[in-house]
């Protein structure tokens, strides 16, 4: 099949390099001829794992174009993705100046039988209007528009495309829903489940779905400040709810709110959706102020661990990405933290593996360093924001012999309690206090007296 996709940003991108690996001839247009230029030359605007190799890949072998101007590529189209952001307006609500834009664009260019598809995160009825939009240009109706939205997680978006837990196609006619389901026989065929479906329908699928997750993110957090005040462990609690398979182990991390460019967006659109149509989302609407609230809340924590007088001394900020795997800090939780702190005297020492260039926008006075150690040289405290995996495998010798203070505050609970401990840092977790570190190295040592495995952290 001919595809055109429209907007090479990060999930134009991701798709276009995935549909030519699934057999189509896709080309990427951007009118960012900058954007465009790179591409050609096999470099990537964005950092996402395996993406580069992919999108070279699949160039080099013919099956992946780049072009900047939609002119010549969208009259041979059978499908055209739309693939622009949708960024927040200052109401919350969605901003669809540039799917507008490129349906404008488009819109005399087509074949007949071409389908339009959105794959852009829009709200209930953005199909129809489009849909309406091109109508008016084109002066008669013969063009469907079709959705079909992404659930790809930065940092493993390749993974998530092809092996997606399903396909949700959003058609409003037959010869539509035929076409779409055509572009992902390939994946379809090898047993991914396809939720064939309306237009309006799958538009919902994609806020519903990550209000969802988000909620599970909330509500472990409060979970996780119960567990506190209880001497409970959240991560025995999150694990023994999540096998239940109705509720499921993912997405119940306790963290220092969620960000992204999806999640702090989508929620709040979905709550201006439901205020427009009249049926409220009271519980999404209190996630979004409580997820903002958070992030105050564990700056006010940090302050507090620095002891009475914070002003002049030195925090370690391990991670700015808004999580692991990425070099991007839209709405991270530590472009909340960082000013909080700087506010109240703190001198702030950063590191993060891919995002420092990013955050560095938005973050003033911030020193910079190259390793995690080098930020916590001689620093009063220690604070972990993101998930990085080499965090994980720190060498917390290496790091308390570092710091001046022996405070490890870890907002994203990558390390093993005893094992901070072992070295001598006092460890502040989420959901873990000391007693319960205390319980789980006594179990960790009754199961190795009585020769069987301790239950994972
Ligand atoms: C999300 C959705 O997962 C994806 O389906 C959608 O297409 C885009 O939005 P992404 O924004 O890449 O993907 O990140 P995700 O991995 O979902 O994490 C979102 C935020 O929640 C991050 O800040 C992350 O740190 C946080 N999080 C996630 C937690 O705090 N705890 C968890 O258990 C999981």
């Amino acid at each position: 099949m001919n595809i055109v996709i429209i907007g090479a940003g990060y999930v134009g991108l991701t798709t276009g390099a995935c549909l030519a690996d699934l057999g189509h001839g896709v080309t990427c247009v951007d009118l960012d001829a900058e954007r465009i230029a790179q591409l050609v030359h096999g470099r990537m605007p964005i950092f996402e794992p395996g993406l580069a190799e992919l999108v070279r890949m699949q160039a080099a072998a013919g099956h992946l174009h780049f072009a900047s101007r939609p002119d010549t590529v969208v009259p041979l189209a059978d499908v055209v993705f739309i693939a622009v952001g949708t960024p927040a307006r200052e109401d919350g609500d969605t901003d669809l100046t540039h799917v507008e834009a490129a349906a404008r664009d488009i819109a005399l260019l087509l074949r007949s039988e071409a389908l339009v598809v959105l794959k852009s995160t829009v709200p209930a009825g953005t199909a129809r209007r489009i849909r309406q939009l091109i109508a008016r240009r084109r002066g008669n109706s013969d063009i469907a528009v079709a959705s079909n939205p992404e659930f790809l997680r930065e940092g493993s978006a390749i993974a998530d495309f092809l092996g997606a837990d399903r396909i949700v196609a959003g058609a409003d006619d037959e010869a539509s829903r035929a076409l779409l389901e055509e572009v992902y026989e390939p994946l379809t065929g090898n047993g991914i489940p396809l939720v064939s479906t309306s237009t309006v329908n799958a538009e919902l699928v994609k806020y519903a779905a990550n209000a969802f997750l988000a909620l599970k993110i909330g509500f472990i957090n409060d979970v996780a400040n119960l567990c506190e005040r209880a001497g409970a462990d959240v991560s025995d609690v999150a694990r023994g709810i999540g096998l239940d398979k109705r509720i499921g182990t993912a997405f119940l991390m306790p963290g220092p709110g969620f960000g992204g460019s999806c999640f702090p967006k989508d929620t709040r659109s979905f709550v201006q959706t439901g205020r427009r149509l009249a049926a409220r989302q009271h519980l999404i609407e209190e996630l979004v102020d409580k997820n903002e609230a958070r992030k105050r809340e564990l700056a006010r924590r940090i302050i507090r661990e620095a002891g009475d007088k914070p002003a002049g001394k030195t925090v370690a900020v391990l991670g700015v990405a808004f999580k692991g795997n990425t070099d991007d800090v839209r709405e991270s939780a530590a472009l909340t933290i960082i000013p909080l702190l700087q506010r109240a005297g703190l001198k702030v020492r950063a590191h993060d593996p891919k995002a420092r260039a990013a955050a560095s926008e938005y973050l003033e006075d911030v020193e910079w360093r190259a390793t995690a150690y080098q930020a916590a040289e001689r620093a009063d405290l220690t604070v972990v924001l993101t998930d990085w995996a080499e965090y994980r495998d720190l060498d917390l010798r290496r790091l308390s012999g570092a710091m001046a203070g022996q405070t490890l505050v870890d907002f994203r609970n990558v390390f093993e309690p005893s094992e901070v401990i072992r070295h001598g840092l006092r460890y502040v977790s989420l959901g873990r206090p000391p007693m319960a570190a205390a319980n789980r190295s006594a179990r960790a040592g009754l199961a190795e007296r009585v020769g069987i495995a301790a239950s994972p952290a």
